[in-house]
């Protein structure tokens, strides 16, 4: 009776928008989700669910113990011992990352971010009229490096410090030293920090990544920690981030608005974390093992065939860095790559000025369809 006839209105079957966004021609390889199947027991538990009819209002995340759950997966995962009333449940980190400006900074202060950087970093910064502070990452031929004495001259007026760790776009998973000179920075000024570690799983060396609050005491009392499943389980569309706040105080500001302007987590959504945290290691597991591989072929591929382009792998994450700045064709490398290659990138200055000449290559997808994208990406940077 109140079939609508989808066609009719031009409109396609729902997909997501790393598939739409471009023809059915284009291989994308620009959005941070991953082109390979979720895990089978994500899968299962999910048409389970919808088979069953269970679409209804859910439980809250509390009494499905999805805090508990949360507690046991950083320590087992990062080595981190929290308490699970510390955890508190968002719609997504970007929420986290915003929620946070609006809490712990007025209008006019100063938040500081270290470009090339996730691109929201930049503008929810801008959107809530807060002041944005540059302490730009330093290009060094070992990778990239934080500039400290340029952050510690503006951790003295910057009211908040966005950091991202994984690093996004360049793969850096900063070490434990580095970490420590970072804390030390941000507790002698006070700094209040939101550690965006949504790509905590994705580390593909042998360095483990390191919750920035698990450094100590002082740094965890003024610290937000950001966490989700959505990028190592690849449902970033399902919708679902973990926060972590230990202060009193920091907790008091983050709840000073009704917590129903935020919204609640999707039933589904509390299911399919549910089960990536408890049973998604083995997929993950092999996940890593394909990014490892995929990373070398890419490190090797670039040496080998793309002799203007310089590839720094970083530690963690499936996006590639690549420095294209001396490709001759550098101001229209990404156009020329979508409309030659068919492979759709992200242009490097999405990330702050300092991306200029770079692009950003997703390599998150089975090895030989990785394979075919590279001989397709060789037309353009393959030069003599
Ligand atoms: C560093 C970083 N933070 C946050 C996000 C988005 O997370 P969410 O979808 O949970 O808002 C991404 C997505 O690519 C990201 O790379």
């Amino acid at each position: 009776m109140n079939k609508i006839k989808l066609k009719e209105l031009g409109i396609k079957t729902i997909q997501g928008i790393k598939d739409s966004k471009y023809g059915d021609d284009v291989m994308p390889a620009w959005i941070a989700d991953m082109n390979l199947e979720i895990a089978p027991c994500i899968k299962t538990g999910l048409i389970n669910m919808v088979e069953n009819s269970i679409c209804g209002y859910p439980q809250t995340p509390y009494d499905l113990n999805l805090h508990k759950i949360f507690k046991h997966y950083v320590k087992e995962h990062f080595d981190w011992k929290i308490s699970s009333e510390n955890v508190i449940f968002l719609k997504d980190v970007v929420q986290g990352i915003c929620r946070s400006i609006y809490s712990f900074t007025n209008k006019g202060d100063s938040v500081l971010i270290q470009p090339p950087v996730y691109q929201p970093f930049h503008s929810l910064v801008n959107d809530t009229g807060r002041h944005l502070l540059y302490n730009p990452l330093i290009r060094t031929e070992n990778g990239y490096q934080i500039d400290f004495e340029d952050f510690e001259k503006k951790a003295k007026s910057a009211k908040l410090f966005i950091f991202c760790n994984p690093q996004n776009p360049t793969g850096r998973v900063f070490s434990l030293k580095e970490l420590i000179r970072l804390t030390d920075i941000c507790v002698a000024n006070k700094l209040i920090v939101v550690s965006d570690e949504i790509h905590a799983d994705l580390v593909l060396s042998r360095c483990p990544h390191i919750p920035l609050a698990s450094i100590g005491k002082d740094i965890a009392r003024q610290t937000v920690t950001l966490m989700s499943a959505s990028k190592a389980y690849n449902i970033a569309g399902i919708s679902l981030a973990f926060g972590h706040l230990e202060s009193a105080e920091l907790k008091n500001l983050f709840a000073s608005q009704a917590e129903a302007i935020y919204g609640n987590q999707s039933i589904l959504a509390l299911e399919a974390v549910r089960i990536a945290l408890t049973e998604g290691g083995e997929w993950l597991k092999n996940t890593l093992g394909i990014l490892r591989k995929n990373r070398l072929i890419l490190q090797k591929h670039v040496e080998q065939n793309w002799n203007h382009v310089k590839y720094l792998p970083g530690e963690g994450t499936y996006l590639a860095w690549l420095d294209c700045r001396n490709v001759p064709t550098t101001k229209s490398l990404p156009k020329q790559l979508l409309s030659q290659s068919k492979i759709a990138v992200t242009e490097g200055d999405a990330f702050g000025a300092e991306g200029e000449g770079f692009i950003r290559l997703n390599f998150a997808r089975n090895t030989n369809e990785f394979l075919t994208m590279l001989e397709k990406m060789d037309k353009v940077l393959r030069h003599g």
